[in-house]
């Protein structure tokens, strides 16, 4: 059983880039969420593992913008953890749904995103050709369209 202590960043803290720039490689779209995003960091012991970002849609929807584990950690359960985390905390905070995004090329993410509850409610399409300079592939597929995936929340249906 991990024991992953997953919490707020400090302010203080530095903001774990290379985390961020694993699961989204495009400086100019991080700078443009960050700021108006939390960032929650997950430790093994004193190790930083992993973090992901939640954002603010509106009064109803939170989005998680960004989510990554160090390539090290990997497979090993911990970004289920993360995504549990943040239904839990969107949940207690009472938004009424959850939502992610991720590109049509993202198999593996696809999966546990569908395994974790969330379910497909839109597609952006175009959206990798359009706001970032360099064409991107995963799994030999060329990531082109946003495929999001949304989560109704437990305190939607009290
Ligand atoms: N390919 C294949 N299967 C995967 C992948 C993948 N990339 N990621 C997760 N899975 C599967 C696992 O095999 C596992 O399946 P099982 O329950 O049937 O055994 C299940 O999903 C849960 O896996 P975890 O071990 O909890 O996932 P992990 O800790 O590896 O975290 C994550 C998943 C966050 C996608 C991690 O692989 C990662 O950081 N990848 C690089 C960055 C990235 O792609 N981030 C997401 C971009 S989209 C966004 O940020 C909104």
């Amino acid at each position: 059983m991990l024991e992953l202590n997953i919490r707020l960043i400090g302010n203080d803290e530095a903001i774990p880039y290379d985390l961020l720039l694993s699961a989204d490689p495009s400086e100019q779209a991080l700078m443009a969420y960050l700021p108006y995003s939390t960032i929650y960091v997950a430790y093994l012991q004193d190790k930083l593992v992993a973090q992901y970002v939640l954002y603010q849609i509106d009064a109803q929807e939170l989005e998680i913008k960004n989510i990554a584990v160090d390539d090290a950690y990997q497979g090993k359960g911990i970004g289920k953890l993360l995504l549990e985390d943040a239904t839990l905390r969107a949940n207690d905070a009472g938004y009424k749904t959850l939502s992610i995004g991720t590109s049509n090329a993202s198999i593996g993410q696809l999966y546990l995103y569908q395994q974790q509850g969330f379910e497909l409610s839109g597609v952006k399409m175009n959206f990798f050709i359009d706001n970032y300079t360099e064409p991107i592939f995963e799994n030999g597929i060329q990531c082109k369209h946003m495929i999001m995936l949304t989560k109704v929340l437990i305190n939607d249906t009290l």
